[in-house]
Parts: C-alpha cells; structure tokens; sequence
C-alpha cells in the first residue's frame, strides 16, 4: 500500500525531478541541493512550424520522449532508480495534456519505488532555480519572475513562503515579447529572436515603460507596450515607411526590461534585504541580465542567477522546489491531478 504517511526525511535525499508543462519534455537529479544531471527533449522546433505551441503536438511529444529523458538523466547523475528517495513533478501551471504525461509516469515510479511523490508548481519552480546556483543561499530575498504567463516581484520570507510585492495587471511580459515577435515577423520562440534583432538596434523608437505610472501599488502592464509597437508599425506600413524592425525590437526589449530592473531594486532597498533571485524564460535575456547585475552592483546587492537553460524550463528547477517541500514533508498522494490555471498565491 502506498501510504505518504509512512515515509521518513532524509538529510541530503536524491530527487528526480520532471517537467512536461509545455514543449519541453525535461528530467534532473538532484542530491540536496547539488545539481547532479538535467536533460531536455524538446518539441519546439515542430512547434515552430505552426508558429506557437500545439496542445496536442506536445502531449504526443511528450508521450514519446519521458522514458527516454528520464533514463538520461539518471545515466548522466550516476544514479539507479533505487537510489531514489523521491519523485517530484509539475502538476500545475501548463497545458493539461502535456501535464498528465509526466505526472503519470511520476506517479507510475513513485509507487513502484514506494518514494515520495511531491507536487510542484511550475511558478514556484522557476523560483526556485537560484537556490541550484548557490547552495549556502538562504532567504530572505527578494526575486524578480518573469515567464510566458507571469511577471512579478516577491518577497521570500523562508523556504516555503513568500508574498507578492508586485506584478503585472494584464499580460506577462514573456507574453509581450512573442506578441511583439509575431508583429515582427519573428519565428517560434518569439522571446528569444527578439533579442537577437535586438542586438543591432537602438532604443530610439518612443515607446510606453511597461510600469503603471502613479498607483500606489507595483504595477505593470504589457498591454499598452505591445499595442504602441503593433500601432507604430502598422501606422508605418500604412505611410509606406519602411521600419527598422532592429531598432523596433531594441526600444521594446528597453521598455519592457528597464522597469523591472529599477523596480526589483527599489523594492530590495526599501525592504533591507540584500539578495536578488530572478527566474523565468525572459530572465535568459541577455540585455536584462546585464541590467539587473549593473543596477544590483550599484545598489550594493548580491545577485544569484541561474544560468540561461535554468531560467526557461528545466526539470532542475522542479526538483529545486521539490525538495523545499520535501523538507517540509509535503507529500502527495496518487490521485494528485494535473491543473491548468494555479494562481501565483
Ligand atoms: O519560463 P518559460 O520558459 O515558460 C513559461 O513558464 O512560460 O518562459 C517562456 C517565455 C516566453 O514568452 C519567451 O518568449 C520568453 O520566456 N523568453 C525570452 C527569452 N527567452 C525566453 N524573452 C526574452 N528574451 C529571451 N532571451
Ligand atoms: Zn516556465
């Protein structure tokens, strides 16, 4: 019988975390918090093809590849599935279908093994990626989000709490940068071609910063950014002016970036706490990872990191936040279910 009261805390255990939220079909192991392998399939280039993410596409990609990464994963740590101590799986946020592939075979494994099966939330797990970069990192700290369906600032108080202080009042920014792509002309994925048209721009177009100007609470918005870049260039097109996507692509990327530096700093003063995190696809940014290293030197912070394949999705991260809850002996039992929408608290 598998009976989640029954297990015991081990001190350093070995966990294997997998993630199958969207199109990256991802597996990793961890022993504490040493990083020992993370392996990703994934379907983004067939995705590409239909210029964004195929619910369908993906569970079948997933469906083909989770035994495969999972096996390269442990091959690559040194590990045997009997060295195990627990399996810890998105279950929420992300498309329903690619979600049920990697819980169910993190179910299927955690009850062959009769191990820890540990639910995560993909959010919370992009969080939890600094923690794999410095394994003294302790909170409190402030950390800056931003992914494809969430932009925000938080406070981590301790291991397993954390409040908002801050985030965006319509859409993410990730959201923003692949709607700007497509206007562009830019292929799946969208963030990342941004910034390489980025790279031989000039923030010279006029465009609005993505923070909510006089409101009490921190705010963003990416809404109006991305209208004013859909609005400047079908104005041009409708002149006959031909538009420097580069410079387009540069003054977006400065707008949409700008403000979440200085605000992730701000809040980090005004609060007296000296550590900055970051996670999420769009902190793989280059021109924003220099940004928030430049204005956290300045304001005398100490930042940590992740590298660029830990801020967009990873099964390391999963793991990461995996044993946070593992510490805490919140284990799920197996009629745990994949969930579409999980809010941010
Ligand atoms: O965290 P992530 O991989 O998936 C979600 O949980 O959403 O984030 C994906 C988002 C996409 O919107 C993508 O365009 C953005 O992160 N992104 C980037 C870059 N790499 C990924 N945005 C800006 N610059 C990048 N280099
Ligand atoms: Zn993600």
């Amino acid at each position: 019988m598998y009976d989640i009261k029954s297990f015991k805390i081990k001190k350093k255990p070995v966990i294997l975390g997998i993630e199958s939220s969207c199109d990256e079909t991802a597996a990793a192991v961890i022993r504490g918090r040493k990083l020992l392998s993370s392996k990703i399939i994934s379907s983004a280039t067939e995705q590409a093809k239909y210029g964004g993410v195929v619910p369908e596409i993906a569970s079948r990609a997933h469906t083909e590849a989770v035994d495969e990464v999972v096996c390269l994963a442990l091959e690559e740590a040194g590990v045997s599935v009997k060295d195990l101590d627990a399996v810890a799986v998105t279950y929420g946020a992300g498309l329903l279908g690619a979600l049920l592939v990697g819980l169910s075979f993190a179910k299927s494994l955690a009850y062959a093994l009769n191990i820890p099966l540990i639910a995560v939330n993909h959010i919370r797990g992009h969080m939890a990626a600094a923690y794999l970069v410095d394994e003294e990192l302790k909170p409190p700290f402030i950390t800056l989000l931003a992914s494809g369906g969430h932009t925000a600032i938080l406070h981590t108080s301790d291991y397993t709490h954390f409040e908002v202080l801050g985030g965006t009042c319509d859409d993410a920014a990730g959201g923003a940068f692949d709607k700007v792509a497509r206007v562009l002309g830019l292929s799946y994925p969208g963030g990342v071609n941004v910034e390489r048209l980025a790279s031989d721009g000039k923030p010279v177009v006029a465009l609005p910063k993505a923070k909510v100007k006089n409101s009490e609470e921190l705010k963003f918005s990416y809404s109006g950014l991305k209208t004013a870049v859909i609005n400047y260039c079908h104005t041009a097109e409708q002149r006959g002016d031909t538009v420097n996507k580069s410079d387009v692509a540069c003054s977006f990327q400065y707008a949409a970036v700008v403000p979440l530096v200085q605000s992730v700093v701000e809040c980090a003063v005004k609060l007296g706490v000296g550590t900055v995190t970051a996670g999420g696809g769009v902190i793989a940014n280059g021109f924003l990872r220099e940004e928030l290293a430049k204005e956290c030197k300045k304001a005398g912070l100490k930042l940590i990191l992740p590298e660029k394949k830990y801020c967009t999705d990873n099964a390391a991260m999963i793991a990461a936040e995996g044993l946070l809850q593992y510490n805490e002996g919140n284990f799920a039992d197996l009629s745990l279910n994949a969930v579409a929408a999980i809010p941010l608290k």
